[in-house]
Parts: C-alpha cells; sequence; structure tokens
C-alpha cells in the first residue's frame, strides 16, 4: 500500500475505498482456550484454524511450561497433548503470560486446582493491569492466590477447590471463565457465576462440547466439576475484532465493497453489527452455519451516511474490544455519539479510553473524554490526520491505520507493529483491499 514504515512508524496513507474478499485469523479467544483446555484434556487434542498471533502463543507458551506438548509447524492446525485434569507439572521459573490477559487470567483458574507452585508474569502492560478480580473469587473456591499490590506476578499454590456462587463486579469473560475452569477442580459440587451483564461464552461452549455439565440463565452460568476431560477436536472461525477495522473502513469509505468470509457472530461478540445498524450503515450478514459449536457466517458491507447513536452498560461487553472503533465511526456520524458505561475500556491493554480520546484528537476528531467512555462530535468531512501512538495497543495501532485511510493527509502510527498481538498480517490484508 502507498504506505511508509521506518524504524517502529508506520505511516498509512488516505484511500478511497476497500475492495475486496478476505478472511481473518480465527478467533483469538477461542485459539486461547482451546490449548488451554488441551493442556488438562486426556490425549491429543486438534486445532484447526488456530488464529496465529503474538497473544496465542502466549498460550502455547504456558501450556508448553506447565508440561503439555504442543506440535505446532506454524500453520493455522495445532495439536496438543494433554497431561489429564490434575497432571500439569510447576516449572521453576516464572511462566510468562506476555501481552495476554486472557490467557494469564485463564491459566489461574486452571493452576488453582494443582499441586505444586506457580508464577505468573506478563509484559509491562499486562503487569499493571488488575488482577485482584481473578484471584479473589478464586480465594473464595478455596485456592491459594496472591497478587502483587493487585497486579502481576501472581502466586499460585495448588489447593483443594470447592464450589461458590459467585456474582461478578464487573461484566468480565476473563473472570467468569477462570472461575468456571476452577469449577471443574471443586470437590463438593457445581459453581455459579452470575453476571451484571452477560459477556462472550467461548469458554461455556467449549466445555459443553466436550461433555462438561453445565446450566446456564441469561444472567448466571453453573459448572460441575469433571473427573477428566476428553481432547478437544475443533474448528475455529474467523475473529469478529479482527474483522472489525476492515468493516469500519468499508463503512466509512465511499464505494466501498468488502466481504468478509467465515466470521464468528456470536451473539454475544456481534455488538459492532448492532450499533452499525442503528447508525445506519448497510452490514449483510448471510450464509450463517455453525463451526465448532460457534454461529459462523460471511459479511458484505458497503459504505454509508451514519448518525449517531449511543451506547451504554448493557451492550458494552458485546462489543468491547471494538469500542475505540466506535469512536472513529461517530466522528462521521451526523450528531453525537455517546458511549457510557464503559469504564472497563480503562482497564485493557492501555487505558483505551486515554488512548483513543488521545489519538483521535490528535488527528482532528472532535471528541471528549467522560469517567465512563467519550462523547464524539460527527461531521461527514474527513480529520486531516496526523500522529498517534499506539502505546503497544494493537486494536489502538488498528485504529489508527483506519484513521490514515479516512483521513485527508494520512496518519503516522507509532507503535505500529503491536498489530501482531492479535492481527499479525494486518498491513498486508489491508493492503490488498485497499483502493486509492
Ligand atoms: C476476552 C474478554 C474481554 C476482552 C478480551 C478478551 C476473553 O476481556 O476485552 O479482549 O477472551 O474472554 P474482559 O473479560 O476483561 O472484559
Amino acid at each position: 500500500m502507498a504506505s511508509s514504515c521506518r524504524r517502529s512508524w508506520m505511516k498509512v496513507e488516505p484511500a478511497a475505498a476497500l475492495v475486496g474478499a478476505a478472511a481473518v485469523p480465527g478467533v483469538k479467544g477461542i485459539s486461547q482456550r482451546a490449548v488451554l483446555l488441551g493442556a488438562v484434556a486426556d490425549g491429543e487434542s486438534v486445532i484447526r484454524g488456530f488464529g496465529r498471533a503474538a497473544d496465542t502463543e502466549s498460550a502455547i507458551h504456558v501450556a508448553r511450561a506447565v508440561g503439555a506438548e504442543v506440535s505446532d509447524e506454524g500453520g493455522d492446525e495445532i495439536r496438543v497433548r494433554g497431561r489429564g485434569l490434575r497432571g500439569l507439572v510447576a516449572p521453576t521459573a516464572p511462566i510468562d503470560c506476555g501481552n495476554a490477559g486472557t490467557v494469564l487470567r485463564l491459566t489461574c483458574g486452571l493452576l488453582a486446582g494443582q499441586s505444586g507452585r506457580y508464577e505468573l508474569v506478563g509484559d509491562e502492560s499486562l503487569t499493571m493491569r488488575p488482577h485482584e478480580r481473578v484471584a479473589e473469587p478464586l480465594r473464595r473456591m478455596g485456592a491459594r492466590i496472591a497478587t502483587t499490590d493487585g497486579h502481576a506476578p501472581v502466586r499460585i499454590d495448588g489447593a483443594s477447590l470447592h464450589g461458590v456462587t459467585y456474582e461478578l463486579p464487573v461484566a468480565s469473560a476473563q473472570v467468569k471463565s477462570a472461575i468456571l475452569i476452577a469449577g471443574l477442580y471443586a470437590g463438593d459440587g457445581p459453581t455459579t457465576v452470575v453476571e451484571p451483564h452477560p459477556t462472550r461464552d467461548h469458554t461455556e461452549r467449549m466445555l459443553a462440547s466436550l461433555g462438561v455439565r453445565l446450566r446456564r440463565t441469561e444472567r448466571s452460568v453453573t459448572v460441575w466439576p469433571v473427573e477428566r476431560l476428553p481432547p478437544l477436536d475443533v474448528e475455529i472461525s474467523g475473529d469478529i475484532s479482527s474483522a472489525a477495522p476492515l468493516i469500519v473502513g468499508a463503512v466509512l469509505l465511499n464505494g466501498s465493497e468488502i466481504l468478509l468470509q467465515g466470521v464468528n457472530v456470536n451473539p454475544l461478540r456481534t455488538g459492532l453489527l448492532d450499533v452499525l445498524g442503528r447508525m445506519g450503515a448497510r452490514v449483510t450478514v448471510f450464509n450463517r452455519r455453525v463451526i465448532g459449536g460457534e454461529p459462523v457466517a460471511d459479511l458484505e458491507v458497503r459504505s454509508t451516511q451514519l448518525v449517531a447513536t449511543a451506547v451504554s452498560a448493557e451492550e458494552v461487553p458485546r462489543l468491547v474490544d471494538e469500542l475505540p472503533l466506535v469512536a472513529l465511526l461517530g466522528a462521521f456520524a451526523h450528531g453525537r455519539t455517546v458511549v457510557s458505561g464503559a469504564e472497563e475500556l480503562r482497564a485493557k491493554e492501555t487505558d483505551r479510553i486515554e488512548t483513543v480520546v488521545d489519538n483521535l484528537r490528535a488527528i482532528g476528531v472532535r471528541i471528549e473524554p467522560r469517567p465512563d467512555g467519550f462523547v464524539v462530535r460527527g461531521t461527514p468531512a474527513r480529520p486531516r490526520g496526523g500522529r498517534v501512538h499506539a502505546h503497544g495497543d494493537h486494536r489502538i495501532a488498528m485504529l489508527g491505520a483506519i484513521s490514515g485511510l479516512v483521513s485527508r493527509e494520512g496518519v503516522e502510527i507509532e507503535d505500529a507493529e503491536s498489530v501482531a498481538v492479535s492481527f499479525p498480517g494486518f498491513f498486508d490484508l489491508l493492503a490488498q483491499v485497499t483502493r486509492r
């Protein structure tokens, strides 16, 4: 593409349209869950459509560190030879979860009921994120787990666990998943998690596919302990969070027409499509099918004029990782787009209220922060462009790239390479579909 890259800076030039067909990497969170559960299954799990990225490599690294064998020839199929439910081996060195919050939090649930002593560490961003939210409920289950002033390193001494009923103070699929996984080890009966708002249910779907007894209501899920887990045989569909930048680029650039094939459309992940529908965008969802126990479809996206909308707490978990892109949509929509009830954005890889607002302002967008979200004033004119800083946050780097396409003068992104956390081929794919 007509973009240039020097050192860690990448410049994305303005574009006319996004045109063509594309497929995106397998769902990051399902790839991670499959590797981690594969590590405690009996026998060999086969994972097809593995979403290759730094964050999913972290799951492989963790599985290997606790003794699972992972055969990985670099393609999109990997095999995990599990050690059985209670067979993990404690390494002497700390286990590095990289930048991956899902890996660190789910691994806490996986290790709490093992034997031995474990220490989980991560990069600077992961270290500083709040981990007491997962330690606290696990402690109620009998886990011996300590954070470092609420952060990483997290230290776990294996213990015997018991079932609890836990009401999540924040809507978090990561915390819910850690508790459910620990619940597999609870000696005395079921474990129930009650959610303030429904969050993604990839863990529940995967456990159910392995024959684990689960009961679900609109706001709660109960899991019963198991003696063993059979190996997984799973195919993973495309990640809507990786498709999202292309969807938003196509909606905003006149004359765009893009086909995204094999995208996971789990209803707890498709909040962006609902928001786009309210804003007047034309996204057709068709060829619906089920792959690996998850709903999948093809998406066709065309450009449209947008009207502003509001996103509030109830909807936030269904598009939490796409909210930075909603800010960019708001910049082009007629009226004020308001995102509220999204204080969780402050606990992501960066404080995404701050990084979204600072970066979009730097390129000429009229956006104001709120403690729990932001307000954007739309105008049909392209923003000027300029320089943004991803601060190592993959979603902010991708926001910067799409901002460049829809700007007048282009956008220079510092830390552009952080897209590799979830989508290493992002810039190549974007180049293939960009028309100038
Ligand atoms: C994820 C859950 C969300 C999301 C993250 C992936 C998961 O985090 O932001 O990117 O795979 O369960 P929270 O559970 O902290 O909301």
